[in-house]
């Protein structure tokens, strides 16, 4: 009896881990994370004890820039402290600086009468991206062009490493918007055009971050954005004159609004956010925007009956910066809307005051019912016991041991490693690439090849980003270039392409200054005289030329990619700028496939892959199709 039942467990286990094998297989080891609901028993006892005010505090989150006196946090209860895109510590913007910014928020939290720890907020959406020395990665839409789910789960766990070594323990990322129109100055900020690919790398990013247990020291918490269609908003484009009397005209994409059918909505701009809530996303940031007239932010059928009630969500909801202000413009009646449609912690940058005092009127008069606080408190608290917030054996300081490996040449092998898979090759002639680095003259250009601001784009150090040397410790393509040709060759350099006559070769390196958001907007993508002047003053020299652009967005392109002996689409690479030296010169043959239609003109924007005349003879096709991409 015993050696028979002693069989039994041996032959079970043997088909527990083959069946186990087997569905690693299927299913690579991802796993579902554990429901946030669980933690509900804990919950319950905490918020039976709080005050009106205690709970209202948790569904605050202020910008720490905003704050005049830090003892508000206490004051006030503060679930959430955030630094939004140029809410520097005042003392500077070191490694340093951020983490005592950090300690010192927490430290007034821990101080109140329950304790409760802060989650704090930024934008660290290529790396951690406020902070100097940090590593860069690529923007999405370049990560987009890998097709390479691993690497973005990794970037995620590095971005996560270095967030937490500021101490730091919340992100506004990943963007899982489905951008339709490169018009939209957003449009870097998301992974593709198609649902399909942002559903898969959305998730990777969110593993990434949150790590297999939100209580895991080196995770953060993640927040999917902008919910839901920001992506697909209708271009409303002005026209009127600009400087000096001259006819142009103005496009606006952002913040603008979604006319689309439930089923489109659901099928293009919904379906990131069912794979992000199968991820375990914590944290979900309704958007801006409007879907068929109605503002994300007070729309109560999408916030709560479809995300929460039919999608299962059991997170929180965040509110963009300031959103809460734009759906009415008595700022009371704007709190309600949202709080009521299910919005559950606001984003009140300087209004932390009038917000609490209003909304907890709101709730005295009946306006907001108790139950929908004691909601939104409970999701947010969930958050907090998930992320071991409320184990009191922990300290929720920042660990300083993290600041050692911060923008590591470790971690910098892997943001290297997502540049080069993130160029697209769109055309080579007579196999100009992979250049010899043997040559003995090679002759460089564009305002991007020595501009590590431009090669990082917005969300860099400064919200929109900057100009030149914007952070230590990384590489600009001209300085990759110089250090990947052999030690005989010689690289010269100007910026307006001048003085090739003589050189082996050009590489040209344009596009676009940085921006962020509706500043990015614009009608008119084709390339700038500057940049199409530097190309030309390589061309005139009689040499090959080689073109890479910076980009967010597929660009204009036509003129010069037929002139040009090779062209390069590198987006917006990052700090790491050897990864785009290590595709010119034969050190990695390029993988990347388009994440984006590009287009052949501005008539042929929109233009998106599936769109039911994409492949019709009778219509143009576009310049590159989608997923195309060359190698060599
Ligand atoms: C902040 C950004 C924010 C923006 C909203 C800026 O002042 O720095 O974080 O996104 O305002 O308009
Ligand atoms: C942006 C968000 C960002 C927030 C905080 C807003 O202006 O739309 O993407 O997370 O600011 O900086």
């Amino acid at each position: 009896m015993k050696t028979f039942l002693h069989w039994q467990i041996i032959l079970s286990n043997i088909v527990a881990i083959s069946l186990f094998v087997s569905s690693c297989q299927v299913f690579p080891a991802i796993t579902k994370p554990k429901a946030l609901s669980s933690y509900d028993l804990q919950v319950r006892q905490l918020l039976l004890q709080m005050t009106l005010e205690e709970k209202i505090g948790q569904m605050i989150q202020a910008d720490q820039e905003h704050i005049k006196d830090a003892n508000d946090i206490g004051k006030f209860f503060l679930g959430s402290v955030l630094s939004g895109g140029n809410s520097d510590p005042k003392d500077g913007n070191s490694l340093e600086a951020w983490t005592d910014l950090y300690d010192r928020c927490q430290g007034h939290a821990l101080k109140t009468r329950l304790g409760i720890p802060i989650l704090y907020g930024v934008d660290a959406v290529h790396g951690h991206s406020n902070v100097l020395d940090a590593v860069i990665f690529p923007h999405n839409i370049g990560l987009g062009c890998t097709r390479n789910p691993k690497l973005i789960e990794k970037i995620g766990r590095i971005t996560a490493k270095e967030v937490r070594a500021t101490g730091i323990n919340w992100t506004f990322a990943p963007c899982v918007t489905v951008p339709r129109d490169e018009r939209w100055g957003r449009t870097y900020e998301g992974f593709s055009e198609d649902p399909n690919l942002v559903k898969v790398l959305g998730a990777a990013a969110i593993r990434g971050l949150q790590g297999s247990k939100l209580s895991n020291p080196l995770s953060i918490l993640a927040c999917a954005k902008h919910y839901a269609g920001d992506g697909g908003t209708t271009a409303m484009i002005r026209s009127g004159r600009g400087a000096g009397g001259r006819r142009n005209t103005r496009i606006r994409l952002d913040q603008g609004d979604t006319q689309v059918d439930e089923q489109t909505l659901r099928r293009i701009h919904l379906a990131p956010y069912v794979a992000a809530i199968n991820a375990g996303v914590g944290t979900i940031m309704p958007s801006y925007s409007s879907v068929n007239g109605v503002k994300c932010s007070e729309n109560k059928y999408l916030l709560t009956d479809v995300l929460k009630n039919e999608l299962g969500f059991e997170g929180f909801l965040i509110s963009d910066y300031r959103a809460i202000n734009q759906l009415d413009r008595n700022y009371k009646t704007a709190i309600a809307k949202s709080i009521n449609a299910g919005m559950d912690m606001g984003m009140v940058p300087s209004e932390y005051k009038e917000f609490s005092k209003s909304l907890k009127e709101l709730v005295e008069e009946g306006t907001v019912p108790m139950s929908r606080i004691d909601d939104a408190v409970t999701r947010i608290l969930r958050v907090k016991f998930a992320m071991g917030l409320m184990d009191k054996k922990r300290s929720h300081l920042a660990d300083r041991s993290l600041h050692k490996s911060f923008g590591s040449s470790k971690h910098r092998q892997v943001a290297r490693q997502a540049v080069r898979q993130s160029i697209v090759l769109l055309k080579n002639d007579d196999k100009t690439l992979p250049i010899p680095k043997k040559l003995a003259r090679i002759h460089v250009g564009g305002k991007c090849a020595d501009n590590l601001g431009y090669q990082c784009g917005g969300w860099t150090i400064r919200w929109q980003g900057g100009s030149g040397n914007v952070t230590p410790g990384g590489t600009t393509i001209l300085s990759a270039i110089k250090k990947t040709v052999s030690k005989k060759a010689e690289v010269t350099f100007s910026q307006n392409g001048t003085g090739a006559e003589g050189a082996d070769i050009g590489i040209v390196v344009i596009g676009e200054r940085s921006y962020v958001e509706g500043f990015g907007d614009s009608n008119d993508l084709s390339l700038d005289r500057e940049d199409i002047e530097a190309f030309s003053n390589m061309k005139k020299a009689g040499i090959p030329v080689v073109v890479v652009l910076i980009s967010g967005r597929p660009m204009i392109i036509n003129d010069v990619l037929n002139q040009a002996d090779a062209f390069l689409a590198a987006w917006l690479p990052g700090t790491e700028g050897q990864g785009v030296a290590d595709v010119l010169f034969g050190d990695y043959k390029p993988t990347g496939k388009l994440s984006f239609t590009w287009p052949r003109s501005m008539e042929q924007i929109p233009i998106n892959v599936g769109d039911v005349d994409y492949d019709s003879a009778s219509v143009d096709k576009p310049l590159f199709e989608y997923g195309f991409g060359l190698t060599y």
